[in-house]
């Protein structure tokens, strides 16, 4: 909300003719013609392709990412040194844990953190309950948005209907 019309208006103010992208949080297609409302020119979304079919995630993550809500979430230097959103799990809460280690400046902490998740995402696919517990994933928070498998066309189609559905709410108000 604060973003998009602040670089919208920089971008007019030198005169450019430069194509605006949102980013963060956008999963669906009422959020994309709100970042349009606001000057961008279209949206860059990451999370959202997470739970497709075609998407290579770890169906036990895939399966939490269904079922979690927007606060479910934790920016964490679990994973990577540096602050990164993703599923909470008690792997992320461990490193918050009182007397844990602070986790390892980038790129160090990903050769702690990659090959023990690699192994909780293996053990959670052959049904390792302690596994299935830890896996985790980076997601943001639209992940409360992300309600149901589907693929990926699907997905796009779902696009173009909540984005004109949306464009039609505000033709609404604005009368005859
Ligand atoms: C699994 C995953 C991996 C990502 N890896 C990177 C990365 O390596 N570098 C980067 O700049 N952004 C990365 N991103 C951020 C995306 O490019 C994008 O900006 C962001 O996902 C948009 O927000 P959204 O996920 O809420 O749609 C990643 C996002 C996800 C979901």
């Amino acid at each position: 909300m604060v973003l998009v019309p602040e670089v919208a208006a920089a971008v007019e103010a030198v005169g450019a003719n430069t194509p605006i992208l949102a980013a963060g949080g956008i999963v669906t297609g009422r959020q994309m013609a709100a970042a349009m409302a606001m000057g961008a020119h279209g949206a860059w979304t990451g999370s959202v392709w997470l739970t497709t079919a075609e998407a290579e995630t770890n169906p036990v993550v895939k399966e939490k990412m269904l079922a979690a809500s927007s606060r479910d979430t934790v920016r964490s230097k679990s994973r990577t040194g540096k602050p990164s959103r993703q599923l909470r799990s008690p792997w992320t809460d461990a490193w918050e844990a009182e007397g844990a280690p602070k986790p390892l400046p980038m790129p160090l902490q990903s050769l702690v953190s990659e090959p023990a998740l690699r192994k909780v995402d293996k053990l959670s696919e052959g049904g390792h309950e302690g596994a299935r517990t830890l896996a985790t994933y980076w997601v943001g928070q639209g992940v409360g948005l992300m309600n149901e498998a589907m693929g990926a066309g699907q997905v796009v189609q779902q696009f173009k209907e909540d984005w004109i559905a949306a464009c039609e709410r505000l033709n609404g108000f604005i009368g005859d």
